[in-house]
């Protein structure tokens, strides 16, 4: 059995995600919660409740409430004022742990040597921390799956800059010089695969419990890609990433790269560069990341929909 720690600034993505793995049968020891999406004391309550709804009690680590340096904003205005929409959900019966994310990370990191893997769909303030506290983190933890930074340089927080990325570009540089096993799935790859209307109609119409909460949680994040980044229906960043990590033949064109994180304090802070180039340039840094460039959609669709089937 695969072991993970899902990392969440958790709105509907984030959410979708943790189910994905649960439906997968991936033993998920820990969400760790990050600053992010939108204010953190609600990505808690999203974790938690998300959990309730399928009656799953597993331990939910609140980590840091803000980026290492910089200060940042959070963005209500693409996930809603709650994360889902602009519901504000209380869970009933499940409570936090009081151990701070950063800390279990470490914890956990020996608790399941060589075995466990990190899902970050999220600023990387938490794993930054977790690092600094202890660099034996890095043997440690098998796999590192960032959802994050672009290829291209095209952003959705500023014009160059990816949110996940952009948060927190201090951790993230840390995360990315530390010698992790990463694979990086960038936003520019994932913008190519969004959930059309045909699917999003098909989804209405299926009438389960599952398809019915996420239909109530994506309805805002799709109005808003569709009307205002002007992206054909709706992206799946984070359940993208989840899909790869938990069938990595979904990503079907991966490459080995030297990313590196501009965390200058300039108009292009936050912006990922990607060496496109074998190996061998005026960086000439060896690759610390796989990066993905292309994803079966229909496989990634099937996972969606086996989810969507399982009440
Ligand atoms: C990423 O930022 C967040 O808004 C999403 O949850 C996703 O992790 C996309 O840039
Ligand atoms: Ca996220």
């Amino acid at each position: 059995m695969r072991h993970f720690i899902i990392d969440c600034d958790t709105a509907e993505d984030d959410i979708l995600s943790l189910y994905l793995l649960l439906k997968n049968n991936i033993d998920v020891v820990g969400v760790t919660i990050v600053e992010g999406n939108i204010p953190f004391e609600q990505e808690v309550k999203n974790a938690l409740w998300a959990l309730e709804q399928i009656n799953r009690d597993i331990p939910v680590y609140p980590g840091s409430k803000r980026p290492l340096i910089k200060n940042f904003m959070t963005v209500e205005k693409v996930h809603g004022k709650g994360g889902i929409g602009d519901i504000l959900v209380e869970p009933k019966r499940f409570n936090a742990q009081g151990k701070h994310a950063s800390l279990a990370i470490i914890d956990l990191a020996e608790k399941y040597k060589g075995e466990l893997e990190f899902l970050a769909i999220s600023p990387l303030t938490n794993l930054a921390l977790a690092y600094l506290l202890d660099n034996s983190i890095v043997r440690k933890i098998k796999r590192v799956w960032i959802m994050g930074g672009s290829i291209f340089s095209i952003g959705n927080i500023t014009p160059v800059a990816e949110f996940n990325i952009w948060v927190d570009p201090d951790a993230a540089k840390i995360v990315f010089d530390a010698g992790f096993n990463i694979t990086l799935v960038p936003w520019d790859v994932i913008i190519n695969y969004p959930v059309t209307d045909e699917e999003w109609n098909l989804i209405k119409n299926m009438r389960t419990k599952m398809s019915e909460l996420y239909i109530m949680m994506y309805s805002h994040y799709r109005q808003y890609s569709s009307n205002i980044q002007k992206i054909n229906g709706h992206p799946h960043p984070d359940a993208i990433t989840t899909a790869i990590a938990i069938d990595e033949r979904i990503a079907t064109r991966k490459e080995k790269r030297f990313v590196a994180i501009d965390n200058t304090d300039g108009i292009t802070r936050g912006m990922t560069l990607v060496d496109r180039f074998d190996a061998d340039t005026r960086w000439s840094d060896k690759p610390n990341a796989e990066v993905v460039y292309e994803i079966d959609k229909k496989k990634f669709m099937e996972k969606i929909i086996d989810l969507l089937n399982w009440f």
